[in-house]
């Protein structure tokens, strides 16, 4: 089975920069994302954020039914399904617009999460799973992936007490170790487009890690540019 090729975000189509987080439940995000958007736009970039499963319309309708406890019968491979659908149509509506017009897009989850959740979660083979995704996404690949690690005992009690655990969260902690551990492979397969942290550390601290290897990654490209001009 060919996969398609992974085509980093930059390379070809003289756009904007692709950056996705990543990391099991409670790792901290949906904290850390706007702060990145928020020290890019303060520099003059144009930053749109965004999120997965769930955005857009369809987006939405897709989320209420991967995450909804109640659908104790939705099989592994419809899930898996699901979630390349829901890629698909935000690769198609939402990022590949925004890089095409030179923008910065953060986007909180992509391709590893299908990786970790419906391969190494659910126990689909690895590489039906990234073909799937390949083929929704065209093969995008984000620029750089950050990946925010905390061992799953951590991130499930960060989490517990907030909303009601939805259809993932709900799953045994074997499972989240599986989804912690298949990130962690999957970083360590392409070190030069992830960064990975330790998601115990500080908020302020994480965030000036992050800003500080954007910097490094938007510095690689300026060049890069400069020498196709
Ligand atoms: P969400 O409420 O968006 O929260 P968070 O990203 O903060 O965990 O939950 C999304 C859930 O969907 C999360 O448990 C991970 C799961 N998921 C998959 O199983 N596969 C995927 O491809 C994606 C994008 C998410």
């Amino acid at each position: 089975m060919t996969v398609p090729a992974a085509v980093p975000g930059h390379e070809g189509s003289g756009r904007g920069l692709f950056v996705a987080f990543e990391g099991g439940e409670g790792c901290g995000k949906s904290t850390q994302v706007p702060l990145l958007a928020d020290w890019l736009r303060h520099r003059g970039h144009q930053v749109l954020t965004t999120f997965e499963p769930g955005e857009g319309v369809l987006g939405r309708a897709i989320r209420s039914i991967v995450l909804d406890r109640a659908n104790t019968d939705l099989s592994d491979r419809a899930e898996a399904l699901l979630y390349a659908a829901d890629r698909a149509q935000h690769v198609a509506m939402t990022i590949g617009p925004a890089l095409s017009a030179g923008q910065i897009v953060i986007t909180d989850r992509y391709v590893d999460s299908s990786i970790a959740y419906q391969s190494a979660g659910r126990g689909q083979p690895a590489e039906e799973i990234g073909y799937l995704s390949g083929w929704a996404t065209q093969g995008l690949v984000a620029d750089l992936t950050v990946l925010l690690d905390v061992p799953v005992e951590v991130g499930l009690a960060r989490i517990r007490g907030r909303a009601a655990a939805d259809r993932l969260e709900a799953e045994s902690q074997v499972f989240h170790e599986r989804v912690r551990q298949s990130f962690l492979a999957l970083a360590a397969e392409a070190p030069a487009r992830y960064l990975v942290l330790d998601a115990r550390a500080e908020t302020e601290a994480l965030a000036a890690r992050i800003a500080h290897r954007i910097d490094t990654v938007l510095g690689v490209e300026r060049v890069h540019s400069g020498e196709r001009s």
